[in-house]
């Protein structure tokens, strides 16, 4: 028999933790600053974490069937307990609580606060696997697109005899009914981190600059899936900048870096064309008059460009069609479908020359010596790597007297630009797609190829498939090295 005095302190104990620990509910993210809480039954949960200042606190879990009379987990270990471990202010962990638990923080400074996310569905919090995508800037304007948020579009290939092919001067499909909703994150880069959770970026502590002047949902292609295409303005010229997108108030996808050009930049950014879906840079155009926001789309595009561009392509598409589509193959693996398509996004780059220049950090950043023999873009030792070797973008300086107004006959900037060139990958995807008959041949590295087209980025020298220095066109950090359209 106890005496009295220790049974009430033991119920004093048990009473005082019962009382402080807040009951997380199912399904449901809290947002707190406290440090004790329990944890509801569940034979699968998944919790998970963000920070929403910047602290590195330690959460620790047990799920042990006695946590109602047991101390907060902690560093120290004890029955099942385990630390979820933070990277950028976000954590998970899954695991059974078939009779609760309970989540405890260690040095969460005072006025810092976190939320918590307990589900036996799919995680509350969640960093989304795919990035924020950069279309280009210029010194104050930029084109980003979301993540994707659907998947790649599946068409199902014409079939014979009704063997129809998109038309050249094509629409974009119905945009789904229910996106999600997504908030565009734009803040200057600096040295302080950023933490990768929605309460973080949409707090305080984080300064947005810019304006978004327009959103709207944009298919890319029918190898993308649909995304938020924003129209930036009020940017800075020559500055680097990081963007995040929040999904539905919890999920974060980015960062993504980029930059915006010197204030002397003269091209016009050109968007929403449905015909070319993914032609969403800078044109060498002066702006257009009398517009607040200069930006090219369908309705203003000069016409010559425009009606020369599906003139092609439906020319193209009828000598396509003299082959048997659907009915004999050329190859067991594409169709004629699939020529159209790697067709039309090689015509788009070539009618719709990129506009760049050179990295102001680094205003040797030219293709060395784009028409020596055997050389390729990508800089000197195409074996070596973007982290331990200097890359070059494929860029060339576009001198009046070679304006593509002369050779494409369109309308082009009379004044000299720095073009940054279509990657070879965007030809050969031509060349591998369609039928032999069609006479499509690239050019190669050993006959002056690198002073028309990116060579090594994506694929290597030799045509080793993502076996280029970058494997990638651009990547997050704001490098562009060629142009896929
Ligand atoms: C606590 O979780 C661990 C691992 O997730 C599991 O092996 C253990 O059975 C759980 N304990 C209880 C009491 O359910
Ligand atoms: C985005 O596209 C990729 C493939 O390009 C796909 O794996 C991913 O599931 C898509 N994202 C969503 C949310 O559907
Ligand atoms: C042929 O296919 C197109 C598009 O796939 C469709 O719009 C058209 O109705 C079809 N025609 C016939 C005769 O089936
Ligand atoms: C988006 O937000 C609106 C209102 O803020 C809400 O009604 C809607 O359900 C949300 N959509 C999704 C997919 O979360
Ligand atoms: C914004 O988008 C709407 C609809 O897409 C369009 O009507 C409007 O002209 C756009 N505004 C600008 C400044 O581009
Ligand atoms: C950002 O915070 C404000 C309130 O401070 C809130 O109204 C808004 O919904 C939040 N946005 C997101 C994406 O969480
Ligand atoms: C393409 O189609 C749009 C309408 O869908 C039309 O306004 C435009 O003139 C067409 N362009 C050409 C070059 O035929
Ligand atoms: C398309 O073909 C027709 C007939 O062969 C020709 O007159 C026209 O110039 C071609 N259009 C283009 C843009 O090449
Ligand atoms: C922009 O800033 C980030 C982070 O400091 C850096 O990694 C990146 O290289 C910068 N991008 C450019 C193109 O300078």
């Amino acid at each position: 028999m106890l005496p009295t005095t220790l049974l009430l302190l033991i119920s004093l104990v048990l009473s005082s933790n019962a009382q402080t620990r807040t009951a997380l509910s199912l399904n449901t993210v809290t947002r707190s600053s406290q440090t004790s809480f329990s944890i509801p039954g569940q034979d699968k949960l998944t919790i998970t974490l963000a920070l929403c200042s910047s602290a590195s606190p330690r959460f620790f879990i047990s799920n042990s069937t006695n946590n109602a009379i047991e101390r907060d987990p902690g560093p120290d270990g004890g029955e099942d307990v385990r630390e979820i471990d933070l990277k950028d202010g976000f954590g998970s962990w899954t695991g059974a609580f078939p009779s609760g638990g309970v989540l405890a923080v260690e040095g969460l400074p005072p006025g810092a606060s976190f939320e918590v996310g307990i589900s036996n569905d799919s995680p509350l919090h969640e960093i989304i696997s795919t990035d924020p995508l950069f279309g280009d800037s210029t010194s104050n304007q930029a084109i980003l697109f979301s993540h994707n948020f659907t998947n790649p579009l599946l068409i199902a290939s014409p079939q014979y005899p009704n063997y129809t092919l998109p038309a050249a001067n094509s629409s974009l499909p119905d945009p789904p009914s229910s996106p999600p909703n997504l908030t565009l994150i734009v803040t200057q880069t600096s040295s302080t981190s950023l933490l990768r959770t929605a309460c973080f970026l949409n707090s305080s502590a984080v300064s947005t600059t810019g304006a978004i002047v327009n959103s709207s949902l944009w298919l890319r292609g029918p190898q993308d899936g649909w995304r938020t295409e924003y129209l930036l303005g009020g940017l800075t010229p020559s500055t680097n900048y990081t963007a995040f997108i929040i999904q539905d108030s919890h999920k974060v996808s980015g960062p993504i870096n980029f930059l915006t050009k010197s204030a002397s930049f003269a091209c016009t950014l050109i968007h929403a064309l449905p015909f070319c879906p993914s032609t969403t840079y800078a044109l060498p155009l002066p702006a257009p008059p009398n517009t607040e926001f200069p930006i090219y789309d369908a309705s203003t595009i000069p016409t010559e460009i425009s009606t020369q561009l599906i003139g092609v392509l439906s020319n193209f598409t009828t000598s396509l069609t003299t082959f048997a589509c659907g009915r004999d193959w050329y190859s067991p693996l594409v169709g004629c479908d699939d020529c159209q398509r790697e067709y039309r996004k090689w015509l788009c780059t070539t009618i719709f020359p990129r506009c760049t220049e050179p990295s102001p950090s680094n205003p040797t950043f030219l293709t060395p010596n784009p028409s020596s023999i055997g050389l390729t873009n990508a800089g000197p030792t195409p074996t070596s790597t973007p982290s331990n070797q200097q890359v070059f973008s494929a860029l060339l300086p576009i001198p009046t007297s070679q304006s593509p107004s002369d050779r494409l006959n369109l309308p082009y900037m009379s004044s000299p630009y720095t073009q940054l060139l279509p990657c070879i990958e965007t030809c050969t995807s031509v060349d591998r797609a369609c039928p032999p008959f069609l006479g499509f041949r690239c050019p190669s590295v050993m006959f002056n190829g690198a002073s028309s087209y990116g060579f090594g980025y994506i694929d290597g020298a030799e045509g080793d498939e993502r076996g280029g220095v970058a494997g990638v066109a651009q990547d997050r950090w704001g490098n562009i090295w060629c142009n896929t359209g």
